[in-house]
């Protein structure tokens, strides 16, 4: 491990929160790197890491995209498939990126010149920032409509309309730009007013609260759902693995099933694109990350789950098929709620819970630009919350334009503006930055085994296998590079003409 301290600008400056409001963890912080003149800010406790780590992948994968595919790849087949590539894939880059952070105790800004051995990665840094970037250029608008139907289903918008009616407020809304740049605006000005109080007093008090909200929230919406009149059918649907379903479309059937359950592994947890890398730079060597890594898959898939306890009973109770994608939770859940006993009120739950959700990343990942430009720029928490939003708000306007002045802005397979920045996040960004971690943290030419093994296993907890080398260093690559293949087949066929 090379560190060439002279090369590193001053440390970044969390002035807003005072040292002495600092973790005790802060002790912890290596030497050099500038970290002696200002304590780097820790989270305050344990549970804020782990709720604010876990609260950036928990999102609208969870709530939304994985409900719907487990449901249509076999349910509890497609979830089994969905475990092992989360213990194979998910886990292992994941404590990479936190080891990465808390080694450097930097964010990907600076992290990869701290530990790189030449300057060979610095330019990776890059990679991390334009990832999160793009993800929040559509998070934002989807975040939005999670807002605005928060607000329509409490304020009584669907209140005797019928399917057709329902479904037209959905259209309505993308037909209207000033309602879809009003509602992307609240959710900017709401992420980086939290952010503004700093990471404990803002990011972490808040995330905490929303998070337990969250959880609490759900576990209502879990009870009523599979507590109503036939919902049975809806958790067998969802709950007993349907090997036949999975195959359903032959061996190219089970290989959209293995794609998608790998594709959701990386989005749900927000990987390749050092979103978590930022909150490994914010914690002590108490804990090993492995153990910390576990917790936090652990509440992610478990809200994965239990969404879909939530969406399919309640469809199958009032015979309304589940559908995929927007519709599924903009036009048919509105009208299960129509339908059911005090629908208002459980409509406005569920989209609290999916605001919950959906914000929760938000401020994760704004924390993360935020303290990226910090550190770049070595500029104060201010400058770089003012530079971000403004840069955040431009950059979102496309997709929240691209439903209707925009409209015609397409490309042939890809879809619509959203679409197109989440197949660049998704299809690209996530794998192919996970890949670089891997031989970031793997290889002799970037940081190494010993030396991320050794980061990993620091603190208490579960340790690292050692026996996971060979499949990090030759079997994960090729997996990664498989499923970015996999990606692209479908579109070069249809852009060929041949499909
Ligand atoms: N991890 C985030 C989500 O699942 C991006 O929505």
């Amino acid at each position: 491990m090379s560190i060439d301290p002279a090369s590193i600008p001053a440390p970044a400056r969390d002035a807003a929160v005072p040292a002495a409001d600092s973790n005790p963890a802060g002790a912890d912080i290596p030497a050099g790197i500038g970290s002696a003149a200002a304590p780097r800010e820790h989270f305050a406790s344990r549970l804020g890491f782990i709720l604010i780590s876990a609260g950036c992948a928990i999102g609208l994968g969870n709530v939304w995209r994985f409900p719907y595919i487990a449901g249509e790849y076999g349910g509890a087949a497609f979830i089994l498939l969905y475990l092992i590539f989360l213990v194979i894939l998910g886990l292992p880059v994941m404590v990479m990126e936190f080891a990465v952070g808390r080694a450097s105790q930097r964010s990907a800004a600076l992290a990869f010149d701290v530990l790189q051995p030449s300057r060979r990665w610095h330019w990776f840094s890059w990679w991390g920032y334009i990832g999160c970037m793009l993800l929040m250029m559509f998070y934002t608008t989807v975040c939005g409509w999670m807002l605005a139907y928060t607000a329509k289903m409490a304020t009584g918008t669907f209140d005797g309309l019928d399917p057709e009616g329902v479904g037209g407020v959905f259209g309505t809304m993308l037909a209207n730009p000033s309602e879809m740049v009003g509602w992307m605006l609240a959710v900017i000005v709401i992420g980086f007013f939290v952010c503004s109080f700093g990471l404990q007093k803002g990011v972490e008090r808040i995330t905490k609260i929303m998070m337990i909200c969250l959880l609490g929230v759900m576990g209502l919406l879990v009870v009523r759902s599979v507590t109503l009149p036939g919902a049975a059918e809806g958790l067998a649907f969802y709950l007993v693995p349907d090997f036949g379903r999975m195959f359903a479309g032959g061996i190219g059937g089970f290989g959209e099933a293995v794609y998608a359950a790998m594709g959701q592994a990386f989005f749900t947890l927000s990987l390749g694109i050092s979103a978590m890398e930022v909150f490994g730079s914010r914690i002590g060597k108490q804990n090993s990350l492995t153990g910390e890594a576990l917790r936090i898959c652990g509440l992610d898939t478990l809200v994965a789950i239990l969404a879909g306890l939530i969406i399919f009973p309640a469809c199958f109770a009032f015979a309304v098929a589940p559908d995929q994608g927007p519709s599924l939770v903009f036009v048919t859940l509105p009208n299960v709620f129509n339908q059911m006993p005090l629908g208002q009120l459980w409509g406005t739950l569920f989209f609290v819970f999916m605001s919950f959700a959906a914000l929760s990343t938000i401020i994760a990942v704004f924390e993360n630009l935020i303290t990226f430009t910090m550190e770049k720029w070595d500029l104060s928490r201010r400058d770089a919350i003012k530079r971000t939003a403004i840069l955040v708000t431009v950059l979102s306007l496309p997709c929240a334009l691209g439903f209707n002045v925009l409209a015609g802005v397409t490309v042939p397979g890809i879809g619509d503006i959203q679409s197109i920045e989440d197949f660049i996040v998704s299809n690209n960004l996530l794998p192919l930055g996970s890949l670089l971690y891997v031989v970031f943290c793997v290889s002799r030419k970037g940081w190494g085994w010993k030396n991320f093994l050794a980061e990993a296993d620091t603190g208490t907890g579960a340790k690292f296998p050692r026996w996971a080398r060979g499949w990090l260093a030759f079997g994960l690559p090729t997996l990664i590079i498989i499923i970015f293949i996999m990606g692209y087949v479908p579109k070069i066929m249809l852009w060929l003409g041949l499909a």
